[in-house]
């Protein structure tokens, strides 16, 4: 059965232009096109077994997070569907899913609460996610005071911690030190023999022969070519 079903999704943006009075001038000067139109998904059709690990692969800009944010439904696609078979946690930017206001403890609860977990199961995963993150120290303060890493960290651990069935991470190991990368590595290889869906984006292409199966290339919105994993990144690097 496949975990995630996505058909023939575009997704059309307005480019984004200066609204104030001075900005529209500066358009009118420069003879810009005001509602000119940005395709940055095309046509993309593929699906994901349950089970499987799936690579995004692409350039900057060429629609992964787009993509991501249309199957987790942060965004509508303006044509085309995308059908889940089960629950899903998106970790797409840093930030998202975490407020700023709250401290690490209250954030872990608030992410546990709207995924409807019970009392006793919140009990049960809160220290394990607290001592994954490594962020015992810095739990009790304001997650606005965090670093980048310490918001990944934080970001990281809650969602493999609330066991949905697919997993999604777009680049939040970017900013992770080396340790901390390979910690999650190794946790999604192990969430995988658990027989979760993870698919993942990153620009480190080596980590990702590890955990996936099989890979997209996507180009300006487009896919480019699907395969097995190793093909699709030689094929990407020779692009
Ligand atoms: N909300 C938005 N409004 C207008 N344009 C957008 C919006 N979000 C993304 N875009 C445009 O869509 C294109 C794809 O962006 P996206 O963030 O999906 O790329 P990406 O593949 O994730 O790149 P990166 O590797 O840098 O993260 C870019 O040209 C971007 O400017
Ligand atoms: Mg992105």
């Amino acid at each position: 059965m496949n975990a995630i079903e996505v058909k023939n999704v575009n997704k059309l943006f307005k480019k984004p232009y200066d609204k104030t009075l001075k900005g529209r001038l500066i358009s009118m000067m420069r003879k810009e096109k005001i509602n000119e139109q940005y395709q940055a998904l095309d046509d993309v059709t593929f699906s994901v077994e349950k089970g499987e690990g799936y690579a995004i692969i692409g350039k900057n800009g060429a629609g992964k997070s787009t993509l991501f944010k249309v199957i987790s439904g942060v965004i509508y696609p303006d044509k085309g569907s995308v059908e889940l078979n089960g629950t899903i946690m998106p970790l797409i930017e840093l930030s998202a899913g975490l407020s700023r206001d709250l401290s690490g403890i209250e954030n872990i609860k608030l992410n546990c609460a709207i995924y409807g977990l019970k009392k006793d199961k919140i009990e049960e995963i809160l220290p394990k996610i607290v001592e994954f993150a490594e962020l015992e120290d810095y739990i009790d303060v304001p997650i606005k005071f965090y670093s980048s890493g310490m918001k990944a960290r934080l970001g990281f651990s809650i969602a493999v911690h609330i066991e949905t069935d697919i997993i999604l991470v777009d680049e939040v190991l970017a900013v992770g030190d080396k340790d901390f990368k390979e910690k999650c590595y190794n946790k999604m290889i192990e969430l995988k023999k658990e027989g979760k869906t993870i698919v993942i984006v990153s620009h480190s292409l080596r980590p990702l022969k590890k955990i996936c199966d099989r890979a997209l290339v996507l180009k300006r919105g487009k896919v480019q070519a699907i395969g097995e994993i190793n093909e699709m990144i030689s094929m990407y690097e020779k692009m």
